[in-house]
């Protein structure tokens, strides 16, 4: 059997129109390849690319990502065979931190070359971090030990990553040199308070811009002392950033969480030989340690799944699986809402990787019908809403969402962006201060707005899948944040998407 990797195209494989109109169809192999038969797997690897991403893909990061990019997508499609999407985010970003501050060389594969992640890679390599790759989701990472970090000489860009910054906010800390942490217009709208806050009480010397948001200053301190903290918001990236200056505090550092979130910080460390305490709600760990450098294995981004998982479930006819995906307890929650819907999801094979759980995913078309979702269930799915919004105008009946409120500072404002998109649809989708409420039914296609939401642009492209004509979304460049290769893996996956690149802008 046959797999398809997401894989960015080469230079020579993107084309733009011959009118000279500002498109072009990417990956014209796998366009071929779409329209095969759809029932068989098969190999959908471009031959001149089996990385995850090609210098074209930085090319466009820098350059062209920065120009107006849309998705076209007719409706109709069916998913089916065996794809494997790209490595997971938040892992890949420990995998870059926890290295760097590492003793000695850690090899890491599968990792995710997306901008978000870069940016963590370059914002390291800028403190001195002799970083090999990444060539076809290897790194080799020469850790520089805790102490080993240089003064940056320039402002550390996050880009579009509030991962990044505020995982590199935990970490330079209690750095004795300044540094300063910037990013997108995006990221320059979110709230950095919830980090700098407890960093402060810790001895940390950080100065945001105005209400708590970047760019942040940090200036160097000569130690950090360690803290007891009851996190206000359940965010794995607040508890990361904690637990990181925690290396470097005196004393313990306690990270009490109002909520399970993800646990990809407390297992890596670990990995690294880091002794981390956890009772009930309660993590810790104590500074004066060492890091020791290991080896990595990252899976496949259950994020990045979740919207091939809610296309083949709305889509008739599709049989998908989805290899090798981490499917560590803290990040299924979309499987578990998908369930309660009646998504008809296997789970293959499981297994254990470098401390993480990794299986393949099979998802087969079904009816879904609409719920209340468990608030619990929350931050276990917490990137997957806007996709599970679109399984919700699928449903029969409807779904509400409630308890949701950080959905409204993530890259964009997800329940205003998203209900306006589906309301543009013809979904009804009432927003809610915490939350959703959608009535599922048939809607039409048109043109939404993604607000350079990566994850707002490819909810639409699933949505398109079942809506009555074709669909544009908007502003969808930055889907290479996290999901580098996503329209040519839809594509082969079996959704007709095409995209259309601006030059000269609007
Ligand atoms: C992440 C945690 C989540 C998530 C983000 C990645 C992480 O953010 O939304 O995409 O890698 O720790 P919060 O911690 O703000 O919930």
């Amino acid at each position: 059997m046959f797999l398809a990797t997401a894989c960015a195209p080469s230079r020579s494989t993107l084309r733009e129109s011959e009118s000279g109109a500002p498109s072009h169809m990417a990956l014209l192999f796998v366009a071929g390849l779409a329209s095969t038969k759809r029932r068989s797997s098969r190999l959908a690897l471009h031959p001149d690319c089996n990385s995850v991403a090609t210098a074209w893909d930085l090319i466009r990061g820098s350059q062209i990502n920065k120009m107006p990019l849309d998705y076209r997508v007719e409706p109709g499609g069916v998913l089916a065979g065996s794809l494997r999407v790209p490595g997971d985010k938040s892992i890949s970003h420990r995998s870059i931190v926890l290295s760097s501050v590492a003793e000695g060389v850690t090899e890491i594969s599968g990792f995710l070359e997306g901008e978000d992640t870069l940016a963590t890679m370059n914002a390291l390599r800028a403190m001195g971090v002799r970083i090999d790759g990444p060539a076809q989701g290897k790194v080799q990472v020469h850790g520089a030990g805790l102490r080993g970090l240089k003064a940056p000489k320039k402002v550390l860009d996050c880009g579009n990553s509030g991962t990044s910054m505020r995982l590199l906010c935990g970490l330079l800390a209690g750095q004795s040199f300044n540094c300063e942490l910037t990013g997108d217009d995006s990221l320059r709208r979110r709230p950095m308070q919830r980090v700098s806050a407890p960093l402060r009480e810790m001895g940390a010397d950080i100065v945001t811009a105005r209400n708590g948001m970047p760019p942040l200053k940090l200036r160097g301190v000569s130690a950090l002392r360690g803290i007891n903290y009851a996190m206000p918001v359940a965010s794995a990236q607040v508890k990361s950033a904690l637990l990181l200056a925690g290396l470097y505090a005196r004393g313990r550092t306690c990270v009490i969480e109002s909520a399970p979130t993800r646990d990809h910080t407390e297992r890596m460390l670990q990995v690294f030989g880091c002794v981390v305490e956890r009772d009930g709600n309660t993590i810790c760990v104590s500074g004066g340690g060492k890091l020791k450098s290991t080896n990595i294995e990252v899976p496949a981004d259950i994020s990045s799944a979740a919207f091939f998982m809610v296309g083949a479930s709305i889509a008739p006819g599709s049989d998908i699986t989805l290899m090798h995906v981490g499917v560590n307890p803290t990040r299924t929650g979309v499987i578990e809402i998908l369930r309660l819907m009646g998504a008809d999801i296997t789970l293959l094979d499981q297994r254990n990787v470098a401390g993480e759980a990794v299986a393949d995913i099979r998802v087969r078309h079904s009816r879904l019908k609409g719920i209340v979702i468990p608030r619990g269930l929350v931050p276990l799915a917490i990137d997957e809403f806007p996709v599970l919004f679109i399984a919700a105008a699928n449903a029969e009946g409807e779904t509400v969402l409630t308890g949701a409120e950080e959905l409204r500072v993530k890259e964009s404002d997800r329940i205003q962006v998203m209900a306006d998109g589906l309301r543009k649809l013809g979904v009804a989708a009432q927003p809610a201060p915490d939350g959703m409420r959608i009535r599922g039914g048939a809607y039409s296609g048109g043109a939404v707005e993604s607000h350079s939401d990566h994850r707002v642009a490819m909810a639409f492209a699933i949505a398109a899948l079942r809506a009555e004509g074709p669909t544009t979304i908007r502003d969808c460049a930055n889907v290479a944040t996290s999901f580098p290769g996503f329209v040519q893996l839809a594509l082969a996956a079996g959704l007709k998407i095409s995209e259309n690149l601006h030059r000269g802008g609007r």
